[in-house]
C-alpha cells in the first residue's frame, strides 16, 4: 500500500466533521443507540477530534482511535475513555476481537487505501470494510463519510482520472504545485454508485444515506475531470 509522508499528512490535522456534517451522524447514533452507551472504533481517526466529539456528547461511550500516522495520533488529546492504536487498517482483524465494537467509523479514510492499480485499491477498501464488519457487535453499525464524485456522463470517470493523475510520480511536482496534496501517492475517490457497490461486496447493507450540500467547483476542473454531482455523503450500514 502506498503511504503519504508527514508533510502530506499535516493537512489532515483538522476536523472534517464540522457543525454542518455532525447532525448527519448524530441523528443515526441517537436513533440506534438511544442510551448513548456504545463502544466505537474510529479507523484513520488521526488527531482524534471526531472521537473527542463523540466522547463529549455521549458520556457513556468509549472509543479507540486507530491510525497509521504516529505524528497525528500523538496530537490526540488524552481522555480516560479513549484508547489510541498506532497501526494500519490492514491489520484490523488481528488487532481486535469479533464483536468488540458497536460503531465503526471510516471518515475519509478508505479513499487513501491506494495500491498501484485501481482495482487493487478498490479491493483494499472492500477488505477493510469486511474486516470491520467482522468486529461489529450484534447491534453494530458502520458509519462512512466520503466524497461522492459522480461523473457528468460516465459515472466513475472523475475518480479514475484523479487516481491516474495523483498516482503519477512524473506529474507529482506539477500537481503539488496546483494544490493536490496526495500527488505522487494517489487517491481513490468513488462515485455514490461505486460506494454502494463496494459496500455490497463487503457484505454491508445500507440502512440510511444522507447527502451534504453540492460543491461549487471551478468550471475548468469540472470539464477536465468530467465532474457532475460532487458532494460529501454519509452511509450508515449494518451487516447484511
Ligand atoms: C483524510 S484523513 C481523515 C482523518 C480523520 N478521519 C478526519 O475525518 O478528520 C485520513 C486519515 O487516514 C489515516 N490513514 C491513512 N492510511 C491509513 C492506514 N493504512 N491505516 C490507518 N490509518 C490510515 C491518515 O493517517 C489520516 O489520519
Amino acid at each position: 500500500m502506498k503511504t503519504l509522508d508527514d508533510t502530506q499528512l499535516a493537512a489532515f490535522d483538522v476536523e472534517f466533521v464540522d457543525d454542518r456534517l455532525w447532525p448527519l451522524v448524530a441523528a443515526r447514533i441517537d436513533s440506534d443507540f438511544p442510551a448513548g452507551d456504545f463502544r466505537f472504533l474510529d479507523v484513520g481517526g488521526g488527531a482524534g477530534r471526531f472521537a473527542d466529539q463523540l466522547l463529549e456528547r455521549y458520556p457513556r461511550a468509549s472509543g479507540t482511535v486507530l491510525d497509521s500516522s504516529e505524528r497525528l495520533l500523538a496530537s490526540n488529546r488524552p481522555h480516560d475513555r479513549k484508547t489510541l492504536v498506532n497501526d494500519s487498517v490492514e491489520r484490523l482483524a488481528e488487532l481486535f476481537a469479533p464483536g468488540q465494537f458497536d460503531l465503526i467509523c471510516f471518515n475519509w479514510l478508505l479513499h487513501h487505501l491506494v495500491f498501484s492499480s485501481w482495482s487493487g485499491s478498490q479491493r483494499a477498501m472492500v477488505d477493510a470494510l469486511e474486516a470491520a464488519r467482522g468486529l461489529l457487535s450484534d447491534r453494530g453499525r458502520i458509519s462512512l463519510f466520503e466524497n461522492m464524485y459522480d461523473g457528468l456522463l460516465i459515472d466513475g470517470l472523475p475518480g479514475l482520472l484523479i487516481f491516474t493523475l495523483t498516482s503519477s510520480r512524473l506529474l507529482r511536482p506539477l500537481l503539488r504545485g496546483m494544490g493536490a496534496n496526495t500527488a505522487g501517492v494517489g487517491v481513490c475517490f468513488q462515485s455514490h454508485r461505486q460506494w454502494e457497490r463496494l459496500l455490497a461486496r463487503a457484505g454491508c447493507a445500507i440502512g440510511h444515506y444522507s447527502n451534504d450540500v453540492t460543491w461549487t467547483l471551478p468550471w475548468h476542473w469540472r470539464v477536465l475531470l468530467h465532474m457532475g454531482y460532487v458532494r460529501v455523503g454519509h452511509f450508515w450500514c449494518h451487516r447484511d
